[in-house]
């Protein structure tokens, strides 16, 4: 049995590293907000409002070829039709995620007890995943735009890791899909620059994803303190692992092909653009310093981060 003064001294340490916030506690919080503002995107949006003429389905600084040579050549009707395609291929990049985590959940908790806070939390988030899952298949099809999969490579190694991940591996890659598409969201629902129904979709997404990517964040944290030595060094090289083939997977290039571009020529630029290098690298940034904070980005990991264009 714990002494009062050995759990004292215990808490004190916790407090003192900063490092262990109790479980159930945040996920009591997160309960309590998800009660407070879920949404239904079926009713909270308008889908049958007609698209603005002139408006943009993704603000143009975020679109891939943006200050591109391409670009410069573009009539103002292209970019915009390209942010259409871009914004139903995260949208498709975004269900693959989403589809990814929902099993991840399912396998953190398969163990736990399902009266915990931290497991109903759990399933809470998938019910907000099904959701948005919904939501931005909707989205694509009132667009009409096409439905954009990963490419095969990705849709397998996908397959393999949402089977045998490890709890922190799961968590971080959770992370990797959450924060860089949010970090873009978060620019879009305020800009009156968008279509409308794109500014609703984003800002309810951003709502609610705020929830997961905390519970995430305090899970990994626990599990880089808790997991096995060599289940967090293997952490270290997949999340690097992940980060490269999120990189290359984030813009489909059947965008440029669909809209009529050559898509070498796009994915050269792409490559090539420093402007398109910055948006990555801030994006991630608040993703990165958390991680490199906790210990991830160590040894070949943080070398696998620099390569996948993520971390300056
Ligand atoms: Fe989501
Ligand atoms: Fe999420």
């Amino acid at each position: 049995m714990t002494t009062l003064t050995e759990a004292d001294a215990l808490d004190g340490l916790r407090d003192a590293l900063g490092l262990l916030k109790d479980r159930e506690q945040v996920a009591e919080r997160l309960l309590v907000s998800s009660a407070k503002h879920s949404f239904d995107p079926d009713k909270e949006l308008d889908w049958d409002a007609p698209f603005e003429d002139g408006k943009w389905f993704w603000p143009p600084e975020l679109v891939s070829l943006y200050d591109t040579p391409m670009w410069k050549r573009m009539s103002e009707e292209q970019r915009i039709v390209l942010s259409q395609h871009e914004a139903a291929a995260l949208a498709s990049l975004g269900i693959w995620f989403e589809l990814i985590l929902m099993q991840l959940l399912v396998r953190h908790i398969y163990d736990k007890s399902a009266t915990s806070a931290h497991v109903r939390y759990a399933l809470t988030e998938i019910e907000d995943e099904c959701r948005h899952s919904k939501m931005f298949a909707r989205l694509i099809s009132r667009g009409e735009t096409p439905w954009y999969p990963v490419s095969p490579v990705h849709q397998h190694l996908g397959r393999l890791f949402k089977t045998i991940s490890t709890t922190p591996g799961s968590f971080t890659a959770t992370l990797l899909g959450e924060e860089v598409l949010d970090w873009m969201q978060r620019l879009t629902f305020p800009d009156e620059r968008v279509q409308p129904l794109i500014r609703g979709v984003t800002r309810i997404h951003v709502v609610e994803e705020a929830r997961h990517v905390r519970y995430a964040r305090e899970e990994l944290r626990r599990q880089m303190v808790t997991a096995p030595k060599w289940s967090q060094e293997f952490t270290r090289i997949t999340s690097g692992e992940f980060a490269r083939v999120f990189s290359v997977a984030f813009v489909n290039p059947e965008v440029y092909t669909n809209i009529g571009l050559d898509k070498r020529e796009a994915l050269a630029q792409v490559k090539a653009s420093g402007h398109r290098k910055e948006i990555m690298q801030t994006g991630a940034k608040r993703l990165t310093d958390f991680l490199d904070d906790i210990g991830v980005l160590r040894g070949v990991g943080r070398q696998l981060w620099r390569s996948s264009g993520l971390l300056a």
